[in-house]
């Protein structure tokens, strides 16, 4: 198969370099997105008075038979013609004969591969957002019901102070809010076109790189040809928002995991989103959100390799750079399967309020509370802490919690302690009394739901 560039060759290329420098295998992903990039270029071409209306009609109804061909999957990719672009011009050659060859007048495939990755991050981006918000909402459902339901919170993994599950649900519904915000954000820096730069430098062809730009709905066309050959930030980026993303979706997923444990048991994952094993008949294992922790390894992984790949590389196009795409392929491709089941396995989890409850009956988190009765009773909040922390010692020790201990036990620490201790020692209380601005109060609660509700719609 004679190459698009053999003219200046005496031998035909060794296979195993064909092979190795190849990129058909992975980059046949975007021969949408390289269709539609030579349709905005031809047209260009024609207005340009670069080739004729009659030119540009035939190679354009040639995309459009190779488009057809490719949605239904007949058409066959060859590793002799490297890649994606090489591959559709080819098919093109064959499909209208010579004229074919003008598609690629004033053009190099360093702004094409550039143009085709723009086009499909922007799209992925987009459908992510989608799928993002798909989660948030499952979380924001879930958290409507259960505003009153209270489970402890933790710090370093003791029992701290107890909150409300809606708030801690929401906690994860506020990271997804940032991650939304930062791939919208992202997209301004996507949506710039490379095309028209042609290999690094321009051309001397009259192009129209406002017309291509504004063909394929980007912003505007970059300002240094050679910065739009060279540029790999907004994967850079992507991957960078991914990888925060894939964080948090890995410690909501970790939280699971351990809530659904025999030692927890505040939910149960629907059996739909659980397997069993192959020797225990007892077991029902949370491999969902278990995987989804663990895809965040390879979505750092591919974030280093794209950083490690840049570091270093001289302007313009280095053949290094078509390595920068299966790590961008497999980031989104990672992310539309976890975001897609994540949202289903939060709405059809059980909630096991009655044990998230007796959890909280069963440890010392409204400590701090007693600690704040004293000090609103006048004493200094560094002495109050020091009392109850004697409370508490007491009570381990006699085997009582907090709200077991009698009057006479509480007076025995301070004379300021009266009956209406009680009172406040009440989970349902604890939680009430923390109105604080963004707090775990109920009152609190209830406005959140409503924020973030309005962020959704
Ligand atoms: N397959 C190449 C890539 O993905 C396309 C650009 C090739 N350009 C070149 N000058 N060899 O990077």
């Amino acid at each position: 198969m004679s190459k698009l560039w053999g003219g200046r060759f005496t031998k035909p290329t060794n296979k195993l370099v064909e092979e190795y420098t190849s990129s058909i295998g992975f980059d046949q992903k975007l021969a949408l997105q390289d269709i539609q990039g030579s349709m905005a270029h031809v047209d260009m071409l024609g207005s340009c008075d670069i080739i004729t209306m009659e030119e540009v009609k035939q190679i354009k109804d040639g995309l459009l038979t190779i488009e057809e061909k490719v949605k239904s999957g007949e058409v066959t990719f060859s590793v002799e013609h490297e890649d994606i672009h090489m591959n559709i011009e080819n098919l093109l050659i064959d499909e209208i004969g010579g004229v074919g060859g003008k598609l690629h007048t004033g053009r190099s495939r360093n702004d094409q591969v550039a143009t085709d990755m723009h086009l499909y991050l922007r799209e992925k981006t987009k459908g992510l957002i989608e799928l993002l918000e798909a989660v948030q909402s499952s979380l924001v459902e879930q958290a409507e019901t259960h505003v009153e339901t209270i489970l402890p919170g933790y710090t370093h993994l003791q029992r701290a102070q107890p909150v409300s599950f809606a708030h801690h649900l929401l906690a994860y519904f506020w990271m997804f809010e940032r991650d939304k915000e930062r791939l919208q954000d992202s997209l301004k820096r996507v949506n710039w076109s490379p095309l028209g730069a042609a290999a690094l430098a321009g051309t001397p062809y009259p192009i129209d790189r406002q017309m291509t730009s504004d063909a394929l709905g980007f912003d505007q066309p970059y300002p240094n040809s050679l910065d739009a050959v060279s540029d790999r930030d907004f994967i850079l980026e992507f991957l960078s928002v991914s990888s925060i993303l894939i964080t948090h979706i890995s410690r909501l997923s970790e939280e699971l995991i351990l809530w659904g444990s025999q030692e927890f048991q505040f939910i149960e994952l629907d059996d739909a989103f659980c397997t069993g094993s192959s020797i225990m008949p007892q077991k029902k294992n949370p491999d969902v959100p278990e995987l989804l922790r663990g895809k965040t390894g390879r979505i750092y992984g591919h974030l280093m390799g794209l950083l490690t790949l840049l570091k270093g590389l001289p302007l313009a196009y280095n053949k290094d750079m078509q390595e920068d795409k299966e790590g961008m392929f497999d980031t989104v491709e990672t992310l539309e399967g976890a975001l897609s089941l994540l949202a289903p396995m939060l709405t059809s989890m059980e909630v096991k309020g009655d044990q998230m409850k007796n959890a909280v009956k069963e440890d010392y988190s409204n400590a701090t509370d007693i600690a704040d009765y004293l000090t609103v009773k006048g004493l200094p909040f560094r002495e109050a802490h020091e009392v109850i922390g004697k409370v508490v010692l007491y009570a381990i020790e006699h085997d009582k919690y907090l709200l077991d201990l009698t009057l006479e036990e509480y007076q025995e620490f301070s004379a300021l302690f009266e009956g209406d201790i009680y009172e406040k020692l009440a989970p349902h209380q604890v939680v009430a009394a923390r109105n604080s601005e963004g707090g775990t109060g109920f009152k609190q609660v209830f406005n959140q739901v409503a924020l973030a509700k309005e962020h959704l719609s």
